[in-house]
């Protein structure tokens, strides 16, 4: 190719890469704006969720990490848990408010979890160090240790109440508040751990359980004692119930039998 040609070719190529770099920069401000854009719309979206699960967490008045232990508590043992997530605290406070907190003696937990009525027991003035916590899973006793540490928090199966509470338990308890998943057991086992209970307790005393189910968790005309339920409580998730059963024999066996 002749000089002249050669260098015209050459100022066509330069003049075409000129074009296709600034073409290039031109896609990459486009391409630029865009990602900004869409971090932008990330962040926004970041921030709305985050809002949502302060929301969420003030609504339900538990922490995050209290949900996410528990569902995994559930994923691992379903029946033994009973439930998904903690209870929110209008459930709780509805079984709190069923204890007398001027009432003598010690008030006892079963099920406690992570400890929502706990928690809603002690607002409504039951002091710490009357509670009796019986938990199964070790996980959540280290956890109620650690924000109860007033409280007596025994790791164990609460079917087996009256083994379990003998040597602790010194004078009649004033209340058993239970979130057992009672449903999950044979009628029979639920009649035997509410009659051991009432052993346990002063006259009258209340045996307070919450439920998600239509009807009582316990046969009213098996037992041989009074029920009454509250409102269904629609705010919880699920909508739950509360009952409360009360035995006015005096049955305290154990303490019958400590005094002779
Ligand atoms: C439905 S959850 C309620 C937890 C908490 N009270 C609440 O309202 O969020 C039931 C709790 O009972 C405990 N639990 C189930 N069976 C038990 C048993 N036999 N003895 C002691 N605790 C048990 C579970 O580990 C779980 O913490």
């Amino acid at each position: 190719m002749p000089l002249p040609a050669l260098q015209k070719f050459e100022r066509k190529i330069e003049r075409q890469i000129r074009l296709l770099e600034a073409r290039r920069y031109l896609i990459e401000r486009k391409i630029d704006r865009h990602i900004r854009l869409f971090e932008q719309k990330r962040d926004d979206i970041s921030k709305r969720i985050e809002e949502q699960i302060r929301q969420f967490e003030r609504r339900r008045g538990t922490g995050l990490d209290d949900e996410v232990r528990f569902l995994r508590s559930w994923i691992e043992r379903p029946l033994t848990t009973g439930a998904v997530a903690p209870s929110g605290k209008i459930l709780a406070r509805a079984m709190a408010r069923y204890v007398d907190p001027s009432s003598d003696g010690p008030v006892v937990e079963l099920g406690p979890g992570t400890g929502p009525v706990t928690e809603a027991l002690v607002e409504a003035g039951v002091a710490p160090s009357r509670l009796i916590l019986v938990e199964f899973n070790s996980g959540f006793c280290r956890i109620l240790r650690a924000r109860y540490p007033q409280a007596t928090v025994v790791q164990g199966d609460a079917y087996g109440l009256r083994l379990l509470l003998e040597a602790l338990l010194l004078q009649p308890a004033a209340a058993v508040v239970s979130s057992l998943p009672l449903v999950t057991k044979p009628v029979r086992q639920r009649l035997r751990l509410i009659r051991d209970a009432f052993d346990l307790m002063l006259p009258g005393a209340p045996f307070v359980q919450f439920t998600y189910a239509v009807a009582s968790p316990l046969p009213k005309q098996l037992g041989g004692f009074s029920a009454e339920a509250s409102e269904r409580i629609w705010m919880n998730i699920p909508p739950a119930r509360v009952w409360v059963y009360r035995k006015a024999e005096i049955r305290l066996q154990r303490f019958v039998k400590a005094v002779k």
